[in-house]
């Protein structure tokens, strides 16, 4: 696991360069998308630099990492949405080269299922950007999350429900308690890992992911048993590490 401290506003166009030299070497890569806030930047990054005509994802295809369970199509906090808005629009990544897992399906299951046969026809995941939780959590793999879970529905933390309360106008009760997740063992199976933590609020997780103990406590640390992940952190969120 690489650990780089910066600034936070160098983050995203440290990853735009490896996005930029994934792209090079391979243009019809799979991305793995995250939602949330600590993306942002790299999305900002890439799309300027695919707007200055540095590279294309014409040919690229991505796959979102997650989905609450039950809102309407189109919901303006249906991460199908948000990565639409927040990446997609912005870049010239074909919307239908985009998938997620259906969290408004009749059969969860099956739609987790046919998510990950999407993933393994695709040749799999080249680069995986995540964001980790204030619990710990990456993807929405809560503490107590088995290391070998594939996608699947999932029950959200009373943490993560008023983590994310933000971006439903502060309304915890408006954010839903279920999701589908791609599971720790799918997001293992990614040939790099891109996570990015900004803030004091991550400051705890950060100390666990790096230097804990391997543990369902904190999903994250599986992340310490792949070969190719590169952890990019601000000031506050390093400031508990050793
Ligand atoms: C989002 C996701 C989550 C977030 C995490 C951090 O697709 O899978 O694991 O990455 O909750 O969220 P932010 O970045 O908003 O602090």
């Amino acid at each position: 696991m690489e650990v780089i401290i910066t600034r936070e506003d160098q983050i995203g166009e440290l990853v735009a360069e490896e996005i930029a030299a994934l792209i090079a070497r391979k243009p019809n890569a799979v991305l793995g998308l995250a939602t949330g806030s600590s993306p942002l930047r790299i999305y900002d990054a890439v799309a300027a630099r695919v707007a200055s005509g540095e590279f294309s994802l014409a040919h690229a295809s991505a796959f979102t990492l997650d989905e609450y369970v039950g809102l309407p199509d189109g919901h303006p906090c249906g991460y199908r949405t948000v990565i639409e808005e927040d990446f997609v629009s912005r870049v010239d990544l074909p919307t239908e080269a985009v998938q997620g897992p259906d969290g408004g399906s009749s059969d969860l299951d099956g739609a987790c299922a046919s998510y990950e046969e999407a993933i393994r026809k695709a040749g799999g995941v080249d680069l995986q950007i995540l964001g980790i939780g204030t619990d710990g959590h990456i993807a929405f793999n809560e503490p107590g999350s088995s290391f070998a879970s594939r996608t699947r529905p999932k029950t959200l933390t009373a943490q993560t429900r008023r983590d994310n309360a933000r971006f439903f106008d502060g309304n915890i009760d408006a954010v839903p308690v279920h999701c589908l997740t791609q599971g720790l063992g799918t997001i293992m199976e990614a040939r790099h890992v891109v996570l990015v933590a900004t803030g004091e609020g991550k400051a705890e997780a950060v100390k666990h992911l790096v230097e804990g103990a391997v543990s369902a406590f904190w999903p994250g640390t599986i992340l310490q048993h792949h070969p190719h992940v590169t952890v990019f952190v601000d000031d506050a969120a390093a400031s508990k590490l050793q």
